[in-house]
């Protein structure tokens, strides 16, 4: 059966991709982000896994707000990425693990999760950037982009994104192959782009929410989702991701590095990387 080797999650600011283009990674603003993931590197080459189950969220790119599935599972034999207008480069296709996506689908089917799957999907920025971020020399493991909505109400819970979450690992573990599989969650930390309160960041609920992941993993879901925008911002509640990823990896874990930045653009840049132990 496939393993999880661990769950690494990051935030997906567009200017990140603006900042690998242009080669600014030991600029003064850019260090202290891009260093995090040095510890990250060192460890995916030791662990190499094969397959990447990406949580994250699209922003408009392949779906927008005429039709917006809650959950959404990738099923193509590849992703093409495409010009969102945030003057990024476009990336090369990622390939797909077209197996494990239809295992996952069916797998969440019979267990209630009623997912659209897409067997044509253009992922976006918050699949790209952190593919880049973990594997800056290119992107050595097939791919299974799984779509939270976190971009037009109502959202699904925190409750029922862990569970999502536990849901996938389920799948990947009793998947038929010896592959090893990573699963990332990328989204957050705590940011707002829009409204009256464009620019907030709450670094006490970010740092709170990041130890919670290793010691306390379902901490976060005792909240609703407007209590999560109230603390973390409209588009901090991209945190869904993270909680969907400690979901997939459950019991004990290692912490293998984590990093938490203050600003990346408008966002609290956080990242963490966790071992599995089970
Ligand atoms: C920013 C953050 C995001 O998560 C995103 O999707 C777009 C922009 C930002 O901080 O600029
Ligand atoms: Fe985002």
């Amino acid at each position: 059966m496939a393993r999880i080797v661990g769950g690494l999650t990051t935030s997906h600011v567009p200017a990140i991709g603006g900042a690998i283009a242009k080669g600014l990674q030991q600029e003064p603003y850019w260090k202290p982000f891009f260093d995090g993931f040095l510890p990250v590197h060192a460890w995916l080459d030791e662990v190499k896994p094969d397959v990447a189950v990406v949580f994250y969220n699209d922003h408009g790119l392949n779906f927008f707000l005429d039709k917006m599935p809650t959950f959404a599972v990738g099923a193509a034999p590849e992703y093409r990425n495409a010009d969102e207008g945030w003057g990024l480069p476009t990336l090369p296709p990622f390939q797909g693990e077209v197996d494990l996506s239809w295992h996952v689908i069916e797998r969440l089917v019979e267990r209630d999760f009623d997912v659209t799957t897409c067997q044509e999907m253009l992922v976006d920025h918050a699949f790209t950037i952190p593919l880049k971020l973990f594997w800056p020399r290119g992107c050595p493991v097939t791919t299974v982009p799984i779509c939270i909505n976190t971009v037009q109400f109502p959202l699904p819970s925190a409750r029922r994104c862990w569970q999502l979450g536990q849901a996938v690992g389920e799948a990947i573990r009793s998947w038929d192959s010896d592959k090893r599989v990573v699963v990332i969650g990328t989204g957050g930390l705590s940011h707002q782009l829009d409204g009256e309160r464009a620019g907030f960041i709450n670094k006490p609920f970010d740092l709170k929410f990041m130890d919670s992941l290793l010691h306390d993993p379902e901490w976060a879901t005792q909240y609703s989702i407007h209590e999560l925008v109230e603390k973390t911002g409209t588009q901090g509640v991209e945190l869904l991701m993270w909680l969907a990823t400690r979901g997939a990896v459950p019991g004990f874990v290692r912490k293998v590095h984590t990093n938490y930045h203050i600003p990346i653009s408008n966002t609290a840049a956080g990242m963490m990387a966790l071992e599995a132990l089970e």
